[in-house]
């Protein structure tokens, strides 16, 4: 399967109406950019109510060139989509009847569940919010699919590599039974036996993807991969905990997206079930991440400190399946594509500090 060349995947998009709820987000408006690219007609339901512009612009934390800078990221987003074609609805997809006016109007073939709390430290702070932003809008969409089976073929979820919990050996793959722990990677794992419950029960095409520390363009959330190349910039340390030998399977968004756009395109209907990891496929260090980091901003200060002792284990998840089913193939490594979007992060950063001092 590795040998179909990534565009002539194209056919398969175009007749098909993708909605992508949630997906105003990071992960969201990047696989919609795509999609668009590719043929299909694209439409996000999203009630803009995580990492949003109002957040952005009320949270007192957030200072003068930072504000500016995320404020420019989310309004990058909207123009780009809208240049794109792309459709947008405000919805809050834990109402059901809303979520159903959208179902009406857009009439999608296919459906990708995206919407969260996308951060296991908010989702532990605010459990009772993240299961209804996470498990009340799977549920919904699920009751909209299913009475109409036979016009939609799909239903992709977006789980997380933290189904897995702490990772007993090297690496782990599908067959690896998981062990989640917390509030986050819980209602995943509930939300994948959802999915599959639906299949069995009622017949739903479903997909099933697992990603892994994400990072790219435009992203404001604040993983490690963000926090990083923001303390560069703005002369505070990057502290590496235990000498910085924990690893993460660090993923580029524009691999993630390779990823899910062929597990759209591939999918075959009905009789199709099936989970994918969909990570770069090689764990690295926080400390090979902080390299890359001073190689674009050679005055970085470093700084170890203690391991903290409830410190999750991760590691490499293997994307066998995803290469032998999907010809899936990853091409960003930190040093390409990490140093990429750091270069970039500069950039946006320089762009932030003018509009800051022209005001
Ligand atoms: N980013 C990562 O590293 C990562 C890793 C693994 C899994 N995931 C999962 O992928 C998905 C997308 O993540 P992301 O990084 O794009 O997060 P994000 O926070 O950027 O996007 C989530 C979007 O969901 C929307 N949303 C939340 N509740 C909603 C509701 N009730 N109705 C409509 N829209 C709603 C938010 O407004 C937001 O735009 C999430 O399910 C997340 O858990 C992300």
């Amino acid at each position: 399967m590795s040998s179909i060349p990534y565009d002539t995947l194209r056919p398969k998009l175009t007749d098909q109406r993708i909605l992508l709820v949630g997906g105003a987000g990071f992960i969201g408006h990047n696989l919609a950019l795509e999609l668009a690219r590719m043929g299909a007609t694209v439409g996000i339901c999203d009630n803009l109510m995580v990492n949003s512009l109002i957040e952005n612009c009320y949270d007192p934390k957030r200072t003068g060139v930072q504000r500016v800078a995320y404020q420019n990221f989310l309004l990058d987003r909207f123009l780009m989509l809208r240049e794109s074609g792309v459709e947008l609805m405000n919805c809050d997809a834990r109402l059901l009847a809303d979520l159903g006016r959208v179902f009406e109007s857009f009439q999608p073939t296919k459906v990708v569940q995206m919407a969260a709390i996308a951060s296991a430290v908010d989702a532990k702070a605010e459990p009772g919010l993240a299961f209804d932003l996470q498990l009340i809008t799977l549920r919904n969409v699920l009751e909209l699919v299913r009475p109409k089976v036979k016009d939609i073929n799909q239903v992709m979820f977006m789980s997380s590599s933290t189904v897995y919990g702490d990772f007993e050996g090297d690496s782990v793959d599908e067959t690896t039974f998981p062990r989640p722990e917390g509030i986050y990677a819980n209602a995943k794992f509930m939300g994948e036996r959802l999915v599959r419950t639906y299949r069995t029960q009622y017949g739903l095409g479903t997909t099933v993807i697992r990603p892994s520390a994400l990072y790219g363009e435009r992203c404001i959330s604040r993983r490690v991969s963000q926090i990083f190349i923001e303390n560069a910039l703005t002369g505070k340390p990057l502290l590496l905990e235990g000498g910085g030998d924990g690893r993460l399977d660090f993923t580029y968004i524009n691999d993630l997206v390779q990823g899910m756009v062929r597990a759209l395109a591939l999918h075959r209907g009905h009789d199709d079930s099936s989970t994918f990891n969909i990570t770069f496929g090689n764990a690295r260090t926080i400390a090979d991440l902080a390299a890359v980091v001073k190689s674009v901003v050679p005055e970085t200060i470093l700084e170890e400190r203690p391991r903290a002792v409830d410190k999750p284990i991760r590691g490499t998840l293997s994307i066998d399946r995803a290469r032998e089913k999907l010809g899936f193939e990853p091409t960003w490594t930190l040093e390409t594509g990490y140093k990429q979007y750091c270069e970039w992060y500069a950039e946006q950063w320089r762009r932030a500090q003018h509009q800051v001092e022209a005001n």
